[in-house]
């Protein structure tokens, strides 16, 4: 009978102690996160860090959608979550255009959203976290100026031009090069992707005999036109530039001698989660949080880079 008593006392003890730690661990809000492909490294390392960063927040869960580079898709995915009423929507968009308005319709059904890295249009939305692309773009501008010392000519090979890193990336780098002299004898939309660039620079290749340098809006443009080059046996001619900077793909290539520089794009993502976690907290944010960028060079890689100035 007394065993029978303490039991039961010790049920009523850890009974609290039990449901306290399990209601501990289901997390209060639950985030959706809306990536519009994952076939690139640089969209990977963007939810690696978004992942990272949840994971010391018990309170949080994040349910990522892969929307596969298909506006469509992307825009069905945050109706999902809108009908799913999650607590708060990040999304990285594809292209500004398609993805305005389910983004505005999000916003309006009143769940927070963050928009990261490319734009939509408009205001209908909480806060908006990217570096400044017309900065890098003009950085990179000047840092080619002064790299090609006023002479030769350049290839730029362009993101997608209706996502607004490629338009700032290009309008921005324009500005970087005015007045240098230095001609663009070519041009092509490769849509961030690596055998785009391949395919335009063999045009490039074929109808230009000089080419100097290369300016690529990504990392696997800026390898995709190296390629190209190296297979027609002309890449020693030629210095490659691209954007992003990821340790295990731009910097490397810097580090093998592949690129000349590469430009730091940082993903956002953690940024994301502490904005994340300060609107849910109800605390402000800032409408527009803006991230710094770094040259990266085979001279100062070792050092860390050059934070970008101005
Ligand atoms: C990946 C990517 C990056 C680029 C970014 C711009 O999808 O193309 O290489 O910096 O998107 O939004």
């Amino acid at each position: 009978m007394q065993r029978q008593t303490r039991f039961w006392q010790i049920i009523a003890l850890a009974l609290p102690v039990t449901l306290g730690a399990s209601f501990a661990q289901s997390p209060r809000w639950t985030l959706g996160m809306s990536q519009c492909n994952l076939g690139e490294p640089w969209r990977v390392q963007m939810n690696a860090d978004i992942r990272k960063a949840a994971e010391s927040h018990p309170e949080i869960r994040v349910i990522f959608k892969d929307a596969q580079n298909d506006n469509l898709r992307q825009s069905a995915h945050v109706s999902e979550f809108v009908r799913q009423k999650v607590d708060l929507l990040i999304i990285s968009p594809k292209e500004a255009a398609p993805l305005t308005k389910p983004v505005a319709d999000a916003f309006r059904a009143g769940i927070p959203v963050i928009v990261l890295d490319r734009r939509v249009m408009g205001n209908d939305y909480t806060c908006f976290i990217g570096a400044d692309n017309k900065k890098i773009g003009r950085a990179a501008g000047k840092w080619i100026a002064a790299f090609l010392k006023g002479q030769g000519n350049i290839v730029e090979l362009k993101g997608l031009m209706t996502s607004t890193p490629g338009q700032d990336r290009h309008s921005g780098f324009r500005e970087g090069i005015a007045g240098s002299g230095i001609p663009v004898i070519f041009e092509a939309d490769m849509k961030w992707l690596e055998p785009n660039a391949r395919k335009e620079m063999e045009s490039a290749l074929a109808r230009f005999p000089s080419v100097t340098l290369v300016y690529a809006h990504n990392d696997p443009g800026a390898h995709g036109a190296y390629l190209a080059a190296k297979a027609a046996g002309r890449e020693k001619q030629i210095a490659f530039v691209g954007i992003d900077g990821l340790p295990h793909e731009g910097l490397m290539y810097v580090r093998q001698g592949i690129l000349a520089a590469s430009f730091e794009y940082p993903t956002g993502g953690r940024e994301a989660v502490e904005t994340a976690l300060q609107i849910l907290n109800g605390k402000p944010v800032p409408k527009e949080l803006t991230l710094p960028s770094r040259v990266f060079t085979r001279d100062n890689i070792d050092k860390g880079g050059e934070w970008l100035k101005e």
